[in-house]
């Protein structure tokens, strides 16, 4: 996937001291972000998010995965993005075993029948763990291998008159841990092509980590549940029409519309619980998004998986 520079524009709008004033307001989670009456648009279209997909052999993850493709493709939408974790897990390395993953999912993903946009997620990192036989030697080593199957981990492209930005929210500590982090390199990247997206497009972004999240509040615990750098993201986007964050790794579902600009929304999961239930009472499933002119509305697909698992006597109906 090439790294798409070629809009125009300039950056005008403040949004840094709405996000950074305000915060995120906590409210239940509607199945309509926002809504416009009247006639469809003809630039009017949907698209599908997908994410935390953990594909493995094991647990019928593939029986999973192939009900989310079939629902996919029954909706037909224009194209799908994923949220990243497509696979579980090549962190501790293994090269055959990472490698088979990584090849089940690509082959998996050629069932859609629709363009696939994907995301890198922190299982995704091939070989950073400390027990990980292999190191920084190995070219398939942190991003390699997703970057062998899928391309740049992050990267644009625009449609229908709005505009997608993938980010590759991933990076690996001193102490061979994974972090949520936006690298500089990427940032700089991210500078210089936002100069030619025109101020007035609108602009989806796709984070594996979340850039907000409610996680840490409501359960009282720190951690990796959110990009330590993501302000500086937010300050780099002033200037222009950033609509909605779409994120995942946390295996729950969560909308939030701050100050009348940016929504967000992390997407649930394919997976639920290590595919063994739900994961935060959230359902397995996956986001569909209509977009109309300038707006947009979501809702959360239920693939029939949790129906299926529960027929074969695994998990329950929550968490
Ligand atoms: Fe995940």
């Amino acid at each position: 996937m090439k790294k798409d520079t070629t809009n125009q524009g300039r950056r005008s709008f403040l949004l840094k001291t709405g996000l950074a004033a305000a915060g995120a307001s906590l409210m239940p989670v509607p199945s309509t972000a926002s809504s416009r009456p009247g006639p469809k648009s003809k630039n009017a279209f949907e698209f599908v998010f997908m994410t935390d997909i953990h594909i493995k052999p094991e647990m019928n993850a593939p029986k999973g995965f192939q009900m989310a493709i079939d629902k996919a493709n029954e909706m037909n939408p224009d194209f799908v993005i994923t949220g990243g974790d497509l696979v579980y897990d090549v962190m501790r390395g293994n090269f055959e075993k990472s490698d088979s993953l990584f090849k089940l999912y690509a082959d998996m993903a050629k069932g859609f029948k629709m363009p696939v946009y994907n995301c890198i997620g922190n299982h995704d990192l091939f070989g950073i763990y400390e027990e990980s036989p292999e190191d920084e030697s190995h070219p398939d080593y942190k991003y390699g291998m997703w970057e062998r199957y899928f391309g740049d981990t992050y990267y644009a492209f625009d449609h229908k008159g709005w505009h997608f930005i993938t980010l590759n929210s991933l990076d690996v500590t001193d102490n061979k841990r994974y972090k949520g982090h936006f690298h500089q390199e990427q940032l700089k990247w991210l500078r210089n092509h936002l100069k030619n997206v025109d101020p007035k497009t609108p602009i989806v972004v796709t984070t594996h980590i979340p850039m907000l999240c409610t996680f840490s509040q409501l359960n009282g615990k720190e951690g990796t549940r959110t990009v330590k750098n993501a302000a500086e993201v937010f300050e780099i986007f002033e200037g222009h029409n950033l609509k909605l964050v779409l994120q995942g790794h946390i295996h729950w579902k969560e909308y939030g519309f701050v100050n009348d600009r940016v929504h967000f929304l992390t997407g649930g999961s394919i997976a639920g619980n290590g595919w063994k239930g739900r994961r935060h009472n959230t359902k397995e499933g996956f986001v569909r998004i209509k977009v109309d002119g300038d707006e947009f509305s979501w809702d959360y697909i239920d693939h029939g998986w949790e129906r299926e698992r529960l027929k074969m006597g695994v998990g329950s109906a929550d968490d």
